[in-house]
């Protein structure tokens, strides 16, 4: 199986850009939902230059923003892993590990795994280079509240992630970018200054 997750760089655009705009004729005669803001320039979108991925339509200010988009969107490594599929298979296996970790299972013991599933795809699907920018917390604010939280357990917690894809038989190149990012959180997730070692 393929996964692929980014440049934490374009996290900064919100779902929130994503709302419902006239509904336009699909084959099943189902309205269908479209940006009103550009995902490149931020200007409002023409509706008649769009692209579907992964079933969504995304409408874009200009042709050139298409292209741009197009072409960071297949060369990011979310679509290297496999898009959705992956990334989703990738974080239920994951969870799997982290649960049955004695040295950080604690963590989640009052932890809505359901949501808490569905927001570690949702970012690591945006960190990895994947069409829809994170809109939850910061891993800072994220991590704020979670006593005893160390070193230690990053590391538990990567070395679970990094099982995780050898398992899954992902490529060791991409395994290794995952990895980066993941490794990219660490002083956040610990709550220390930006620069620490
Ligand atoms: C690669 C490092 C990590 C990433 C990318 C990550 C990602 C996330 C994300 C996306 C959330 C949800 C944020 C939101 O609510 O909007 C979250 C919450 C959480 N994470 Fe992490 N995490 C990391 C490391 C860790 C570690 C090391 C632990 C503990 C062993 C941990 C425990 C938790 C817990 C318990 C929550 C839920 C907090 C709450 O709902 O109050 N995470 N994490």
């Amino acid at each position: 199986m393929k996964l692929p997750l980014v440049s934490l760089a374009p996290l900064g655009l919100a779902l929130a850009l994503f709302v419902h705009a006239a509904p336009a004729a699909e084959s099943s005669g189902k309205p269908t939902e479209i940006n009103k803001v550009c995902p490149v320039s931020g200007k409002p979108v023409n509706p008649k230059i769009t692209l579907a991925y992964e079933g969504q339509t995304y409408a874009f200010a200009e042709e050139a923003c298409r292209t741009k988009w197009k072409a960071s969107r297949e060369s990011s490594l979310y679509h290297k892993l496999g898009g959705k599929p992956a990334i989703d298979a990738a974080v239920e296996a994951f969870y799997v590990k982290v649960l049955a970790d004695d040295r950080i299972k604690h963590f989640f013991s009052d932890i809505n795994m359901t949501k808490q599933r569905r927001k570690q795809k949702e970012f690591l699907s945006a960190a990895f280079g994947g069409p829809i920018p994170w809109a939850g917390k910061d891993m800072r604010t994220a991590h704020a509240n979670l006593p005893g939280l160390n070193e230690t357990h990053f590391n538990a917690v990567a070395e679970n992630l990094q099982k995780t894809l050898v398992e899954l038989k992902i490529k060791p190149e991409l395994i290794a970018q995952v990895m980066a990012i993941a490794a990219s959180t660490r002083n956040d997730v610990l709550n220390r200054p930006k620069g620490a070692k």
